[in-house]
């Protein structure tokens, strides 16, 4: 008798210790990949034992304040809606991105709205959603050279770059300017099209003297071809690209301002591709003594290169709306959860389709219109910030 019971206890025992195994592994499923993922709310179906979800979201990385917006943003927008979502991010790994994309198809989801690490790695995973018939929406960044790609809800990236361009145009004078050159990550579509945009406008005006190109030999042999092939654009972007890293932007701008004479010192222009690597080309810049003046663009409208704005440390940055842009994926996403397709604007060729596109426009923002463009118009708090009249 004795035996027997304890047998039952041992029996007891080892289940209550499995079932404690099997919670375990559920809860690090819902962590995802490389990255402090959060499952979202503001659903029906929260609380209860059935942990589906309807609509899955990936971001690139965490370590960009640009993305924690995108974060927030989303959380803003689905804290009310009868749909269950979960967030997760990649942290600039495409392994991680494809381990939660899995992540989020064992969990049921019937959208999968993704900003790639890597356009190109991330054909696997949509391919991996669309042949679990999986609606895959591409998120600012496009899903590149696949057919696993629905939808794309993006800026108007070409003239994010435009902006650029046109903003030192403006706000320079006279002739024989340094101009710096900086770009994003060729992994990332995006970065070819805000320097396409950019160089639209500029390289008249390299053309014709107003700026000499500091730190590119392969901008300085294409400054008489206004339209650059894709090969063409990558030469350029192989010398002068950050990767958007801010670490390896400060790296090239000190290599560039070590080597350069004082011919290309003085007054000088510089095109950063966004805000985090602005502030620190602006930094290792604003500390050579041999550097009078520089105008530098960028873009995300960052809290932190808004300050940079007040301070007059960075001069420009080019505003994109992330409220809009969630709500535009999410209206779709919910268009598609109801059995209707979503309205498109245009498409974007991916390289293996031409990718029906949701695109909304940009603005410039530099201290003139700051407060009108980010405090009035209820994007950020005026207390976020000092020096603000
Ligand atoms: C986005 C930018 C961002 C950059 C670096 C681009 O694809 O459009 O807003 O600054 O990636 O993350």
């Amino acid at each position: 008798m004795l035996k027997r019971s304890k047998f039952l206890w041992v029996l007891l025992v080892g289940a209550l210790f499995f079932s404690l195994l099997v919670g375990c592994s559920d809860t690090k499923t819902d962590e995802g990949s490389g990255s402090d993922s959060e499952s979202d709310g503001g659903s029906s179906d929260e609380g209860s034992e059935d942990d589906s979800i309807d609509v899955g979201i990936i971001l690139p990385t965490r370590d960009e304040p640009r993305w924690v917006q995108d974060e927030q943003r989303f959380r803003d927008a689905i804290a009310d809606s009868d749909y269950t979502t979960e967030i997760l991010f990649s942290q600039g790994s495409s392994a991680n991105e494809l381990q939660n994309v899995e992540t989020l198809i064992s969990r049921g989801i019937d959208v999968l709205i993704m900003s790639p690490h890597d356009g190109d790695a991330a054909g696997a995973a949509a391919k991996a959603a669309s042949m679990e018939g999986i609606k895959v929406i591409s998120y600012d960044r496009l899903i590149t050279n696949t057919d696993a790609v629905d939808y794309y809800v993006t800026f108007d990236s070409f003239a994010v770059g435009e902006a650029q361009g046109q903003y030192l145009i403006d706000n320079t004078d006279g002739s024989g300017i340094p101009l710096y050159l900086y770009a994003g990550a060729s992994s990332d579509n995006n970065a070819f099209l805000f320097f396409e945009g950019a160089w639209s406008v500029l390289q008249p005006k390299i053309a014709d003297g107003t700026f000499v190109v500091a730190n590119s030999s392969a901008a300085e042999e294409l400054s008489s071809k206004n339209e650059l092939t894709r090969d063409e654009l990558g030469q350029i972007l192989n010398q002068v690209t950050t990767n958007w890293d801010p670490n390896e932007a400060i790296n090239k701008a000190q290599t560039h301002l070590t080597s350069a004479g004082a011919e290309l010192k003085g007054d000088v222009a510089v095109l950063a591709p966004n805000d985090g690597t602005a502030r620190s080309i602006a930094d290792t810049f604003s500390s050579d003594s041999e550097v009078s003046s520089y105008i530098i663009t960028g873009q995300d409208a960052e809290k932190a290169s808004i300050q940079y704005i007040i301070d007059g440390k960075q001069s420009m940055t080019v505003f994109k709306d992330v409220r809009r842009l969630v709500e535009d994926a999410m209206g779709m996403a919910i268009t598609i959860l109801d059995g209707s397709d979503p309205e498109t604007t245009g498409s974007y060729d991916n390289g293996a389709v031409d990718v029906p596109a949701l695109q909304s426009e940009v603005i410039t923002v530099d201290q003139a219109n700051v407060e009108a463009e980010l405090i009035e118009s209820g994007y950020y708090e005026a207390s976020e910030f000092t020096g603000l009249e």
